[in-house]
């Protein structure tokens, strides 16, 4: 065989080896991503799924917020790219430590997976994410912390002394690098866990799943701008 001849089978033999490789990494692609949002569906929450989405936290009707007693966070995600997020914190406040600072936050949006960077991005429906920041006193003889706004927060137990808080527009992409999962006991139970880590590297709490179909508010912008109504 000529020297010509074998370098021409080789790159023949190349061509067709690259033609038959190059799909199926992409099918290997398109199998973990569906394999991973198949994974991502459902209701997921930190600790005892205290806080978990949908209208029994956010009502956006009179744009209120039902709150639990204890800090969490909570994620949903369909299979058809829609997630929302709940969150309830604690901010501590040195100088008035009876007056921590309770920080609510709920929005939704689409998702969408990139595996080629080795990320998840949600975009939020803007106009429709809120949050609500609100002074609670636990002994009923500290001062109220100074506030202001109405006052949207549904239900509140076990706190004694509250001051009217503030709701504000809270619309925020998030970023993640792709979700991990594993199954842990959870109470003696086995749960799928859901790890989140943001682009740094710091991971979230670990999430429960707690519900599956989620449980969520509709997956649409539900806000609409009214022009000319004031
Ligand atoms: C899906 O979840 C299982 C654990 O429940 C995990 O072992 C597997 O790696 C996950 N697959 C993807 C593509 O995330
Ligand atoms: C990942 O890729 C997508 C699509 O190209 C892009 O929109 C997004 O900004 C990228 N994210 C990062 C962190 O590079």
């Amino acid at each position: 065989m000529s020297q010509t001849l074998s370098s021409v089978i080789a790159a023949l033999l190349f061509a067709v080896c690259a033609s038959l490789t190059v799909p199926v990494q992409a099918q290997n692609i398109n199998n973990n991503v569906a394999t991973m949002t198949r994974n991502l569906t459902g209701t997921w929450s930190t600790g005892s799924g205290a806080v978990l989405t949908g209208v029994n936290f956010y009502n956006p009707v009179d744009r209120s917020f039902t709150l639990p007693l204890t800090a969490g966070e909570s994620y949903s995600f369909t299979s058809d790219g829609f997630w929302e997020q709940a969150s309830v914190k604690w901010i501590s406040n040195p100088s008035e430590p009876d007056c921590p600072t309770l920080h609510a936050i709920w929005q939704h949006g689409t998702y969408q997976i990139y595996p080629s960077n080795n990320t998840v991005h949600l975009e939020p429906f803007w106009g429709d994410g809120h949050q609500y920041m609100s002074a609670y006193c636990s002994t009923p003889n500290s001062q109220k912390l100074a506030s202001s706004g109405p006052s949207t927060l549904g239900t509140w137990m076990g706190v004694s002394d509250k001051s009217d808080g503030t709701l504000a527009a809270y619309n925020q992409m998030e970023e993640f690098r792709l979700p991990t999962f594993d199954i842990d006991l959870h109470y003696g139970v086995p749960f799928d866990v859901l790890f989140l880590q943001i682009p740094s590297g710091k991971r979230k709490n670990r999430l429960y799943k707690y519900l599956d179909p989620p449980q969520m508010l509709p997956t649409e912008q539900l806000h609409v701008e009214v022009y000319g109504a004031m």
